[in-house]
Parts: structure tokens; C-alpha cells; sequence
């Protein structure tokens, strides 16, 4: 029998919720259930297949991705017992904006309580300076500062006195046809998308506390084939970023300096420190391989690990951090992903950085199946989180209407968004605004060509 996720369940069954996390290296499929009633999900089930057409973290063949998705989902649907209909999905890869506007409204000349709609109109005004290039869209609109009065870090604005209120708001903006490969992708692997996450988004709520998003952290997602970066203060997510190198480039590094086999690289790779060399300068990997023997130096594999891992931090994760504008993160960095299993790479970060880092598991891993609950799968636990966060908060992340419009045959059926939420549509030049819309007209202006 169906149970579907969120919205669809009867009165006494408990919710299903979905995610679906397009990885380079594996799809993964997490399951979670949900008293009725309750705020917390339970994760029940994670299944996986091995990903194929997925390079970067972009989707590079269409019928590949959707025989993984397929798999992963049957997986899933076998360790839970239930039929899966309808995932938010986790994804990433290509370029990725974030852009930072700031709005303003004014309350009137007494003091008054802000009202949702007073909320709603500074959300406006801040994405009026939002320019998105053409063929791209905005994937999130996250409020990440409020003020009253030019009082700042107010929480939650809703209710209290003030004569003025400002935002900050953090656009992300992704190219239109990374949403729509994705959307096709879920789409013909037979599958409703009721949402859509950054990747690194997923993957920080998948590991960061309260206390560290609140005092100021980094979570860095080191994958196969990307690294997510997201930088937390107060709370909320400052800054999104990712870029496009992870695991598989330090395997192809191996290979192709030590002319090895890449499965070969991958297993030399696992077992080498980033952060000290081996004792013995001497010291070598011995082995035969296609009737060919190799005598690897150990420190000559240490020295590649860490070149690449360098060039990550120094390079590439070093900006992201600086774009956050954030001074002080004094939870330091927060270390996920199958790269972060790299032993000493807590020592090498904090030595290359100068941050405080620690290597983290997904904050469920105990109620996860043992074997599937590792940094490989913090994206993929995070995401019921971002389900969970922002059904508790209509304003905390603002949904683009694209993924509704999808499902165009959905446009009768209860929506997965609480009709308090802002609704973000694409006008012609894809700028978001959040005027009352019809999410199939949204769909076919910004997609006319595609249909
Ligand atoms: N013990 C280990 N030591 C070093 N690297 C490892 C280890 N285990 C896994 N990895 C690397 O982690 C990477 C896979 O990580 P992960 O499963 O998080 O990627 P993904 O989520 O599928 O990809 P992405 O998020 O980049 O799209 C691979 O490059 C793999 O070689
Ligand atoms: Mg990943």
C-alpha cells in the first residue's frame, strides 16, 4: 500500500517523509517517519545504489542517474517496507551564487507589532536587488538577519514592537537547467519532488548543533566529487557555497603522478594521514598488480593527499569562508563527507586554516542503520532536518515554486507548503518575486521553451 510523504498520510498513520541525495559517488535515499502531531522525524530507512551519470555533482547522463535514483529508492522502499511516491531532493554541482540584498519597511510613526504580512514586504523589498543572470533561477531565499529599530540578531521579528524593520537577505542562485536535469531526473525515475536543497545546506543541517550555528561555524562536506561549504552564525546560514573538486580528484592525483589503476589509488588513498608523513622516510607500499609489481613511496602518496588538499582549503574553501563576512567563528569547522575519514585531516585543517575542526557523523547517526550512518550520509539525514526546520518556520527558507511545478497535475492537491509561506515565483527574466501565483503559470513562463 502507498503511504505517501508529508500532506497525504490519513489521520492515524504516522508521516513519511523522503529525501534523496544525488552524490557523486552514491544516490542515497533516507526515509523518516513521523508521528502525527509531532515535530520529530524519525529516520527509519537509508538505501543507496551506486552513482552513475553523475559527475561533479552534476547530472551528465540522464537515463544513468535515473536507473541510480530507481535503485536507490527500491532500496530504501525494501529496508522500510512502504512504497516511496514524492522525495525532496538534495543536489548540487555547477556554478552556484550566493548573494546577500537588504531590505527595508517601515512599521508607522507609533511602535506596533510586526504582522507575517510586514514580513512578507521586507522579504519583497529585499529581492527587488536581487539580479539573477539570465538562465539561472534562485533556488533558496533564506532570511539570514532581521533588525527592529536597528536593534540586530533578532530571531524571530513575528510579534514584536517596532517602528521599522530591516532584513538581510541570502539568495542562492543556481543555472535553471542544473534544477530542471534534477527535476527530470526524479520525474522520470517515476517520483514527486516536493523539495529541493543545496547540498551543502543538507549536509550542515545534517551536523551542525544549535549551539555551533548559533555561536558561528563552517560545515565543510568533502564528497567525490564536490565540496559544500556552509557558514553558520547566529543560527542561520550566512553563506552557501560549492565547488566542484573532492575525493575523486585526490584518486585521479594518485593515479596519474604513480601511473596506477584507479581502483588501486582509491584503496592507496584510505590509507595514507594528510597531516604527518610516514615515520620512516623509506617506507613503502609493496604490492602486485596486473602481473606487475609496484613499490610505492608512502611519502610520496602523502605528498600528493596533501598537495590537493591544500590547494582545497587554501584555494578554493578559504574564499567561500571570507564571502560569509563572518569575523568570528568560534565553533571553528565542522568536517563531513567520505573525504573527512582521511586520517589527520582534523589536525591538517586546523593547521592550514587556523580554526578550530572537528570530524562529524550525521547528528542521527544512532537512529540510522549501522553501516549507513557515516559522513557519507550527512547530506542525506540532513535533509529531513531541512524538511522538518522549515515546516516549523514558514520564513526560514523559501521554496522556489518550480519544484511544485513539476508535478503540474498537483495543482489541486494540498500543497507541502504551509499557505503561510512567501511564494517566490520567476517572472520572465527569472527574478524572483512573491506576488500571489499560479505555480503551473510560474512553471511555463520560466520553462516555455522546454515544453
Ligand atoms: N576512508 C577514506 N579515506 C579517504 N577518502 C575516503 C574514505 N572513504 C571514502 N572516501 C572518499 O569519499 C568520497 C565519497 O564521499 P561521499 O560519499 O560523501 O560523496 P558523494 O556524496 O557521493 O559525492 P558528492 O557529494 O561530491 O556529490 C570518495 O572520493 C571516496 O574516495
Ligand atoms: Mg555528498
Amino acid at each position: 500500500m502507498f503511504r505517501k510523504a508529508s500532506g497525504y498520510s490519513s489521520d492515524r498513520e504516522p508521516e513519511l517523509l523522503a529525501g534523496l541525495d544525488l552524490g557523486t559517488s552514491k544516490v542515497t535515499v533516507v526515509v523518516a517517519e513521523r508521528e502525527h502531531g509531532s515535530e520529530e522525524a524519525q529516520i527509519i530507512g537509508v538505501g543507496q545504489a551506486p552513482s552513475n551519470g553523475i559527475r561533479k555533482g552534476l547530472i551528465v547522463n540522464l537515463d544513468q542517474a535515473v536507473r541510480s535514483v530507481r535503485q536507490a529508492v527500491s532500496d530504501a522502499q525494501n529496508m522500510v517496507g512502504q512504497d516511496i511516491t514524492e522525495v525532496t531532493v538534495a543536489f548540487g554541482g555547477g556554478e552556484v551564487t550566493s548573494i546577500r540584498t537588504k531590505g527595508m519597511v517601515s512599521l508607522g510613526r507609533t511602535p506596533r507589532p510586526v504582522m507575517q504580512l510586514d514580513i512578507e514586504r521586507v522579504i519583497e523589498a529585499a529581492q527587488a536587488d536581487v539580479a539573477v543572470p539570465a538562465n539561472q533561477s534562485i533556488l533558496h531565499t533564506i532570511p539570514v538577519e532581521y533588525s527592529l529599530d536597528g536593534n540586530v540578531g533578532i530571531d524571530d521579528p513575528l510579534g514584536m514592537t517596532a517602528i521599522r524593520l530591516d532584513i538581510q537577505l541570502q539568495s542562492v542562485i543556481v543555472p535553471t537547467s542544473t534544477i530542471q536535469n534534477v527535476l527530470n531526473c526524479v520525474d522520470k525515475a517515476g517520483l514527486d519532488v516536493s523539495g529541493l536543497v543545496l547540498k551543502p545546506l543538507a549536509a550542515a543541517l545534517g551536523v551542525i548543533s544549535p549551539e555551533e550555528a548559533l555561536a558561528g561555524a563552517v560545515v565543510i562536506d568533502i564528497g567525490g566529487g564536490t565540496t559544500g561549504v556552509a557558514v553558520f552564525s547566529d543560527g542561520r546560514p550566512k553563506h552557501l557555497g560549492l565547488i566542484s573538486v573532492g575525493g575523486d580528484h585526490i584518486t585521479n592525483d594518485i593515479g596519474s603522478v604513480l601511473k596506477l589503476p584507479l581502483n588501486k589509488s582509491e584503496e592507496l588513498k584510505r590509507e595514507v594521514s594528510v597531516f604527518t608523513g610516514p615515520e620512516d622516510p623509506e617506507e613503502t607500499v609493496d604490492f602486485v598488480y596486473n602481473s606487475r609489481n609496484y613499490s610505492i613511496a608512502k611519502k610520496d602518496l602523502h605528498e600528493i593527499v596533501r598537495c590537493r588538499m591544500e590547494e582545497l582549503c587554501e584555494v578554493l574553501i578559504r574564499p567561500q569562508i571570507k564571502a560569509a563576512g563572518i569575523s568570528m567563528l568560534p565553533a571553528g569547522i565542522i568536517l563531513t563527507g567520505g573525504v573527512s575519514k582521511t586520517e589527520g585531516i582534523d589536525a591538517f585543517v586546523l593547521d592550514v586554516m587556523d580554526l578550530p575542526s572537528r570530524v562529524s557523523s550525521p547528528l542521527d547517526a544512532n537512529r540510522m542503520p549501522p553501516g549507513r550512518n557515516s559522513q557519507e550520509y550527512s547530506a542525506a539525514a540532513g535533509i529531513i532536518r531541512y524538511i522538518a526546520e522549515k515546516e516549523r518556520d514558514p520564513f526560514r527558507y523559501l521554496d522556489n515554486p518550480l519544484i511544485r511545478g513539476v508535478s503540474g497535475e498537483d495543482a489541486g492537491r494540498p500543497s507541502i507548503v504551509p499557505e503561510t509561506r512567501v511564494r517566490i515565483k520567476l517572472d520572465e527574466n527569472n527574478k524572483a518575486s512573491s506576488s500571489g501565483f499560479n505555480p503551473l503559470e510560474g512553471l511555463k513562463n520560466a520553462f516555455k521553451d522546454l515544453f
